[in-house]
């Protein structure tokens, strides 16, 4: 009998990549296997974002083609997981009524029971939210191309509740996993020749494990992971600043295999917007973080999320947004319009009151700041020389490599003999605003 094939579509974050190759792994064990093509499929699974408006958007949109695969074989099933099914929940069945199963992230292991009870119309959902769930003995399925480098997650939940944020709502509660099963995965990934590995949660430096009287937190948790192997190369996201400990900057700066880069999303500039969106630490304290990182990891790379426009944001305050940018000097930024989610404290308290020309203006001005900042950022690098982990044939030409230095950057270089996993030393030569480029030395 030929086996039954599984098509699955991931958007949104790194954690729902790593949630999908949970579910590849739970489908495996019934005797699934991954197709590339959708039209070959007997089950199609979209695991979806709701993190924007557009996010949610994109995936309306993906699923019409689903609809018409579906019209032409009957017997194909339609499944909607993540944050999408989580949000919606029912109602998603009802507005797309060619869909036969709604699943949130903490239900995947009822999935092989779902998929059993859909069909001929029988549309089934499962959406309920654990307290403990972390799917910690599921050894996932990588879906990753290059075997090189791979992600763990080690946390799930959101407790802080900021006001913008459908993730609470989604995700559920924060809740850590068992670091036996995180050292053991670690362990697996390095026997299978892997040599990156990107520590996963939605708030990963809350990450907090009881045992008895013992509390492992992760700072502790990462130097045990990096203790595993100096061939193993640690990085983490995502990061709330109010959990950036001097403790974890410094086992950063004392360990020598953990990266020196840090993901620290500051969303907004100013104090008074940083109430609003209740993030729970205001300019003076994120910039104290930062200025700890430069001063214990000086050549630290930093990168940072940022929203603009939101509730009420003057032009001041987007101002400050931009003079903190200034101040800190990123390398790199992911930058947002404000996108009302439904049913968050802010959509429920606040006015969405900046015009959606302002928001753009906004926007673009952040955006060109962030480049002029790279570049600069990218010049200083200009002959320095960089250990880098080779995971990518370049693009353009076979004859070129690419790779990341330990901050984070993206490095081109000609092959010579390198192979992908090896590293290398690159000095660069020349950059442009997202690239070093430069040779093997
Ligand atoms: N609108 C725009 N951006 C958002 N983010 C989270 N919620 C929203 C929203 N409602 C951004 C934040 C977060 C990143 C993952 O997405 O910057 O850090
Ligand atoms: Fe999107 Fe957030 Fe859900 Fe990730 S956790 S898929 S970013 S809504």
């Amino acid at each position: 009998m030929s086996s039954k094939k599984l098509f699955i579509e991931t958007y949104g974050c790194q954690m729902n990549l790593s949630d999908s190759e949970v579910v590849v792994s739970i489908l495996e064990k019934e005797g699934y296997t991954i197709t590339k093509q959708a039209k070959d499929a007997d089950l199609i699974f979209v695991n979806t974002c709701s993190i924007r408006e557009n996010a949610e958007k994109k995936v309306r949109n993906r699923i019409q083609e689903f609809k018409h695969l579906k019209k032409k074989n009957p017997n194909i099933k339609v499944g909607i997981l993540g944050c999408m099914a989580e949000r919606l929940k029912e109602s998603l069945l009802d507005e797309e009524d060619f869909i036969d199963m709604v699943v949130g992230p903490d239900a995947y292991r009822d999935l092989p029971n779902l998929i059993n009870q859909t069909g001929d119309g029988r549309q089934m959902a499962n959406t309920v939210l654990s307290l403990e769930e972390t799917y910690a003995e599921i050894v996932p399925v990588r879906l990753d191309k290059n075997g090189i480098s791979a992600f763990i997650s080690i946390m799930r939940g959101c407790d802080n509740y900021c006001s913008y944020c459908v993730v609470p709502y989604t995700r559920g509660h924060e809740r850590s996993r068992d670091p036996e099963s995180i050292l053991s995965e670690a362990k697996d990934l390095l026997a299978k020749g892997y040599k990156e590995i990107t520590l996963l949660g939605q708030n990963v430096n809350s990450y907090n494990w009881k045992s008895g009287d013992e509390i492992l937190n992760f700072a502790k948790l990462l130097k045990q992971v990096a203790n595993i192997s100096p061939e193993l190369r640690l990085r983490f996201s995502t990061s709330h600043p109010k959990d950036i400990s001097d403790e974890l900057i410094e086992t950063i700066a004392n360990t020598d295999n953990i990266c020196n880069s840090i993901h620290l999303p500051v969303q907004s500039g100013s104090s008074a917007v940083l109430k609003r969106m209740k993030r729970s630490y205001d300019r003076e304290w994120y910039m104290n973080r930062i200025e700890k990182i430069k001063t214990l990891i000086p050549n630290c790379g930093i990168s940072t999320d940022i929203i603009t426009g939101f509730c009420g944001e003057t032009d001041i305050e987007h101002e400050d947004t931009i003079t903190l940018m200034r101040e800190v000097g990123y390398d790199y930024a992911f930058m947002f319009k404000y996108s009302e989610r439904p049913d968050t404290f802010a959509a429920n308290r606040m006015a969405d009151d900046v015009e959606e020309d302002i928001k753009a203006e906004r926007l673009n001005q952040i955006i060109s700041m962030q480049q002029e900042t790279s570049l600069a950022s990218n010049k200083r690098d200009i002959g320095k020389v960089f250990r880098v982990l080779v995971d990518n044939v370049s693009k353009r030409s076979d004859k070129q490599m690419s790779g990341r230095s330990d901050e984070n950057k993206v490095m081109v270089f000609d092959r010579k003999d390198t192979q992908l996993g090896d590293y290398v030393m690159v000095k660069c030569n020349t950059c442009t605003v997202g690239t070093l480029l430069g040779e093997i030395v």
